[in-house]
């Protein structure tokens, strides 16, 4: 932890020699950004242009951040983390939605393992502190002709942020509010990244998340709780029972059926609030 009035500058360097991944951000493959529109969108120009597997895009201030359902995600400059992954895997594009699991995973460990806070993961891929969101992620997976195509995880972490806008300070809370402690952003982001790296090379290996689907549950906060489903589809109110070893939610209703809720534009809320 940071003492917190430690003046914690995101800096590339200190980031690199946090670093243990094998591909993700070495050498020429981090990009530290002081401004961009969206590190997703920064992410996916680079990747039109050829950038390889494993990319990784810091920016300081987005000046159009992008949330899920085509909501934006704002963030003070200078005391959050907004960065995106590029990867390239051979994987069947209904499987992508496997990597947002992981992505929440890793991130929900390395805030635990750095803050000490007891962060969870609202399935599938929200991570909230005390009923609050801290974490969004956006995967977005872009074909490309005659290529299997790629994929760019997006993770923004409310860490340092001092206070929100009344319309969203009862459901979005930062470290720093949690802790009552700044919170270095670099060991954050290499804690982060380098188990991404590590559960997402298994996964590669497996195409499943058997492997890790006990962790994920120990740590998701929905399980054996009263949610209702948000599907364009038909929404529906249930029994948040487990996940599968694709990352899909199962629901028991009412009358006893069980739905398995894939990880895709669905939300899962709580009957009676956020969570
Ligand atoms: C959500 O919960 O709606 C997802 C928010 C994702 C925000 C991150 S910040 C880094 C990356 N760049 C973006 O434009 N969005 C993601």
């Amino acid at each position: 932890m940071m003492p917190s009035n430690s003046d914690d500058i995101f800096d590339g360097e200190s980031f690199t020699s946090l670093l243990g991944t094998e591909t993700i951000g070495r050498g020429d493959r981090l990009v530290v950004l002081r401004e961009t529109d969206s590190t997703n969108e920064e992410a996916k120009r680079r990747a039109a242009s050829g950038a390889e597997d494993g990319l990784l895009v810091f920016a300081e201030m987005q000046t159009k951040g992008k949330g899920r359902k085509g909501r934006s995600w704002t963030s003070p400059p200078g005391c959050n983390l907004a960065f995106s992954i590029l990867l390239r895997p051979d994987i069947d594009p209904d499987d992508a939605s496997m990597i947002t699991i992981i992505a929440a995973l890793s991130c929900v460990i390395a805030i635990r393992r750095i803050s000490g806070e007891d962060a969870l993961i609202k399935w599938p891929n929200d991570i909230v502190l005390n009923g609050r969101k801290l974490v969004g992620i956006l995967t977005e997976m872009v074909p490309e002709k005659d290529r299997t195509g790629f994929v760019v995880v997006g993770m923004g972490i409310n860490v340092n942020t001092p206070s929100f806008p009344s319309e969203l300070k009862d459901i979005a809370t930062s470290l720093l509010l949690e802790s009552g402690q700044a919170c270095s952003r670099t060991a954050l982001a290499a804690e982060c990244v380098n188990g991404f790296e590590r559960l997402y090379r298994e996964f590669l290996l497996e195409k499943s998340l058997a492997f890790t689907k006990q962790e994920y549950e120990s740590l998701c906060v929905n399980l054996g709780k009263e949610v209702r489903v948000i599907d364009p589809k038909g929404s529906f109110n249930g029994t948040a029972l487990e996940i599968n070893d694709r990352g899909s939610l199962i629901v028991k209703r009412a009358d006893g059926t069980e739905t398995e809720v894939y990880a895709g534009e669905v939300s899962v809320r709580g009957m009676y609030g956020y969570i």
